[in-house]
């Protein structure tokens, strides 16, 4: 059980927080200073109206009720009112109408307006973060989990936003009214004021020994409620198998526990809701019983007026809710902290691929990789010392076991990672000088398993060159082998394909994505493992598609396949992040190494050095163009 003393440290962090949160965020915050000063304004005239309020009683009782003379600050008042009773009591009913409208009115726009920069400076933040993820390396998302940076754009963002916006101007707004409820108490009798303040430290106990638990118990009844609502999900989502099994009076009776345990943690903060609002009652009561007893001695006395008790007794009455209201802050305030870490967090984090400078032009298209390293983070090297040129127009072909590296080595062409030692250039030039959107649009990628996104065939086309035409589209589709396919559906290229593609098959999918890769028209193209996983036909389909693709450009090919790319120009195998041959397809055969082997195993029969006798059973595909 938390200690009232631990329950202060949080609270007390929790206010750093909201003051961090607020250095932190100051630019986003400062951006709306005239709506942030108005707000502050409407508090400061809330809290001056909240304790002007027991005044015009005060009016009333001493100088309508009991014939005093009227005595305020202005002389001008005191000589216009100050004799006529009925005066007195109309101005002072008057002004009571007046503060309760006004108070009305400033707590209307405090609220409105501080809620508008909180969901303003949100929605800067949230935009702010969606740009700098989609920035970050490749390296970062690799070790962060989707659904943990879905949260924070999410479920953080509004923690946030309910700290900066509830909680801060509450904090202000609470606190002016505690301190001015002091000091006016002090002026107007401190004795008695000093007696008031006795209560107060009983009253922050109570409301820090009961939030503390208050807050455990809601978060359990949240727990069980969440173990409800995933409980019903569960059974609605396999229904078939409950119906198959006869189970559902099983269902009900597990359903029926739950709601019960969800039932009772909801009244344990409720109970404790109503225990700390009973301990509060009575020790403000108590408070208020000795103010009563020793103001009404000090009034006789003549040391304070009837009307003035009145004031203190109404201010004390008050007195609580502020030191609830900040309480509440505080603890949300540390709540929140968590939060706003794991927004700065991700924030605060630079990419290690860092952008150039240089606008790259279109390339010709020579790629040359020397002494290329690479290691993912803190682990055993990826790729060691490799050296390739690719030139102009060649098709080199990456094979080579599992884990070798080649899909690491083809993506460092688009700067998805930055080798740890030696270069990448094309055309002559270090691939890290350009700036990264010139050099993108240089590299055409078609990815192993296609990735497209939820959406209209359309649209993922013309993901490749977002100005494409509808003709130009049709174009790519058709050289893509995909066209056919697309026309045979209702609603042809406005077909909404779900997200990942997964309503098309593994080639239809390979063939849109190609169609995107050939729609971009870049001089380079990257090709990871494009016909994996499918069956001859879809294979020639997609091959055809490919050939058109590589036509006049550089072009990195992995594959697993031999058949893929027996033609292309040079073949590199690639074990253990390193180069341990390369040639022609003839040239490899020949020498009988890793290679020879590699091709033996896929086509046991058709071994040998002469290219003709090697037709492999799945057809043969000329890849690019052999380079001389
Ligand atoms: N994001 C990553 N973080 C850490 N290690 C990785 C990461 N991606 C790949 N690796 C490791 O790097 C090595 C090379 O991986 P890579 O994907 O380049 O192999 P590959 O040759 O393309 O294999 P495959 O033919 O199976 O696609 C592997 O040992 C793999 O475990
Ligand atoms: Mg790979």
């Amino acid at each position: 059980m938390t200690t009232p003393i631990e329950t202060l440290k949080r609270q007390t962090r929790g206010i750093q927080m909201s003051f961090s949160t607020i250095i932190r965020f100051r630019r986003e915050l400062l951006a709306h200073w005239p709506r942030l000063t108005i707000a502050l304004i409407c508090t400061l005239g809330y809290t001056a109206m909240r304790l002007a309020e027991p005044w015009p009683l005060k009016f009333i009782f001493d100088n309508v009720l009991v014939n005093q003379p009227l005595v305020t600050p202005s002389p001008w008042v005191n000589e216009t009112i100050g004799t006529d009773r009925m005066r007195i009591l109309y101005t002072a009913a008057g002004a009571l109408l007046l503060f309760a409208l006004f108070r009305g009115i400033f707590y209307y726009f405090q609220s409105v307006l501080t809620s508008y920069v909180g969901q303003e400076v949100v929605i800067r933040i949230r935009r702010q973060l969606f740009a700098h993820l989609q920035r970050l390396s490749l390296r970062f998302h690799n070790e962060s989990s989707t659904g943990d940076l879905l949260t924070r754009l999410t479920g953080d963002i509004n923690n946030l936003r309910q700290l900066l916006a509830a909680s801060l101007l509450s904090l202000i707004s609470e606190g002016i009214l505690l301190i001015s409820f002091l000091v006016v108490m002090f002026v107007m009798n401190w004795r008695l004021a000093l007696l008031a303040v006795i209560t107060m430290p009983v009253i922050f106990v109570l409301v820090t020994f009961y939030s503390s638990r208050i807050r455990q118990a809601s978060r359990k009844q949240r727990r069980r409620e969440g173990e409800l609502a995933s409980r019903m999900h569960e059974n609605l989502s396999g229904i078939h198998v409950v119906q198959l099994f006869a189970r559902e009076r099983h269902e009900d009776a597990q359903l029926r526990g739950l709601n019960k345990r969800s039932l009772r943690a909801g009244l344990k903060s409720t109970k404790l809701e109503g225990k700390m609002n009973q301990g509060i009652e009575i020790s403000v009561a108590i408070g208020m019983a000795l103010t009563l007893c020793f103001g009404a001695t000090e009034v006789i006395a003549g040391r304070l007026s009837a009307g003035g008790l009145l004031v203190f007794v109404t201010y004390m009455q008050s007195f609580y809710r502020p030191i609830r209201r900040l309480s509440r802050v505080a603890e949300r305030a540390s709540k929140a902290a968590s939060c706003v870490d794991r927004i700065t967090d991700i924030l605060d984090e630079e990419s290690e691929i860092k952008d150039g400078t240089v606008r790259a032009p279109r390339f010709r298209g020579e790629i040359a990789f020397s002494n290329v390293c690479f290691r993912y983070r803190n682990d055993l090297p990826v790729l060691n010392d490799i050296d390739l040129t690719i030139a102009t127009g060649q098709t080199v072909a990456l094979v080579g076991p599992s884990g070798a590296g080649k899909s690491t080595l083809a993506s460092m062409v688009s700067r998805l990672y930055d080798p740890t030692a030696g270069t990448v250039s094309i055309d002559g030039t270090d691939i890290r000088d350009f700036t990264l959107t010139s050099l993108r649009d240089n590299v055409s990628v078609v990815p192993q398993d296609g990735v497209l996104f939820g959406g209209t065939i359309r649209a993922n086309i013309a993901y490749g060159r977002l100005d494409a035409t509808d003709a130009e589209i049709t174009e790519a589709a058709i050289a893509a082998n995909i066209h056919d396919f697309v026309m045979t559906l209702p609603e042809g290229y406005d077909t909404v394909i779900s997200e990942r593609g997964v309503s098309l098959s593994g080639g239809q999918q390979q063939r849109i994505a190609i169609a995107r890769a050939l729609i971009k028209d870049a001089p380079i193209v990257l090709l990871d493992e494009p016909t994996t996983g499918l069956d001859s036909r879809s294979e020639g389909l997609v091959m055809e598609a490919l050939e058109r693709l590589l036509e006049g450009r550089t072009a990195i090919v992995i594959a697993h396949r031999l058949g893929t790319i027996r033609r292309a120009s040079l073949i590199v195998v690639i074990d253990d992040g390193q180069i341990v041959e390369s040639g022609t397809h003839a040239e490899l055969l020949a020498r009988g190494g890793g290679y020879c082997a590699f091709h033996d195993l896929q086509y046991p029969s058709t071994s040998g050095p002469n290219e003709d006798t090697v037709r492999p059973p799945d057809g043969v595909i000329r890849f690019g163009r052999a380079s001389a």
